[in-house]
């Protein structure tokens, strides 16, 4: 008999989305200013990255066991099924945005911003550095996929740092001892370093861990622009991006694709503070960018 309780912290072990975020800033904290940010540090130690596992708040820990546990090829192959067709809702982008809005977890409203707020911070920093207005809008939402929390799917199938499934896990992903428990393990197939796929085929072809960066990358892929959304569908590929890992499976085109991801990582990073940005005032600046690149309605 399945006890409610416990089916709650299994779909739920953060008290909320943010904990995986400022675990995240942990392991990749902001350069000193005037330093520049530099994506990949070649001169990291692998015990680095263990010493943040064994910090890391157990509600994290128990997050990723979970994520690497159930993120199986097979998983990730029927998530596609069931998302994909995209036939849940017709909403137009600010609609998203608002639906986005009532995610409601443990936060503390008082201090914490809500997820509209967060997005804009990120859009207001990408404007304020003078990026072009495709690049504003690709920060206002980039996380919108996080609805999937909405529709009922668990914190560890939408968020989370993504990895390539199909193929052997690189070293380089955060708590890789957890994978002992992923189904895989025990399929040789999809243990070599290639597995299932061919030297360099391109990321397009790689299936990569389900979250919200390849559902949010379906719903807008006939809209913005490649660099946009390559930010979308890699952002949390924090192996690929920030850790240089998976580069066989990689095309020319993805290396140099992957610059936009990386310019984008620092925004998605460090942007967000306190200071509570005006909805009411920048929303008609932003309803005019979306519809400059959307249709009234897409099918999410
Ligand atoms: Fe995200």
């Amino acid at each position: 008999m399945s006890d409610p309780a416990n089916t709650t912290n299994l779909n739920a072990p953060l008290q909320n989305l943010e904990e995986w975020e400022d675990f995240l800033k942990e392991r990749y904290p902001k350069p000193p200013a005037g330093s520049p940010f530099q994506a990949t540090d070649p001169n990291k130690k692998p015990e680095q990255f263990r010493n943040y596992e064994a910090t890391a708040r157990p509600t994290v820990r128990e997050f990723y066991r979970l994520n690497h546990r159930h993120q199986t090829f097979d998983f990730v192959r029927s998530k596609k099924r069931e998302f994909l067709s995209l036939d849940r809702r017709k909403m137009s982008i600010w609609e998203a945005l608002e639906f986005l809005n009532t995610l409601v977890d443990d936060s503390d409203p008082d201090t914490d911003l809500s997820q509209l707020e967060h997005l804009l911070q990120t859009a207001e920093q990408i404007r304020r550095d003078g990026h072009p207005r495709w690049f504003i809008l690709t920060g206002l939402i980039h996380d919108l996929g996080k609805i999937l929390c909405l529709f009922g799917e668990p914190q560890w199938a939408v968020v989370g740092d993504t990895f390539p499934v199909g193929c052997a896990w690189s070293d380089k992903i955060v708590f890789h001892e957890f994978f002992a428990d992923n189904p895989d393990s025990r399929e040789p197939k999809y243990q070599t370093r290639l597995g299932v796929y061919e030297e360099r085929a391109g990321l397009d072809r790689v299936h990569l861990s389900w979250g919200h960066d390849e559902y949010l990358y379906h719903v807008v892929k006939d809209y913005l622009p490649e660099e946009g959304l390559y930010m979308i569908r890699y952002h949390s590929f924090y192996p690929g991006h920030r850790e240089g890992a998976y580069t066989h499976l990689m095309n020319d085109h993805d290396k140099a694709l992957f610059d936009s991801v990386r310019a984008f990582n620092p925004y998605d990073l460090y942007t967000k503070s306190h200071q509570r940005p005006s909805v009411k005032e920048l929303r008609p600046f932003y309803e005019d960018l979306i519809a400059e690149y959307f249709p009234a309605q897409l099918r999410w």
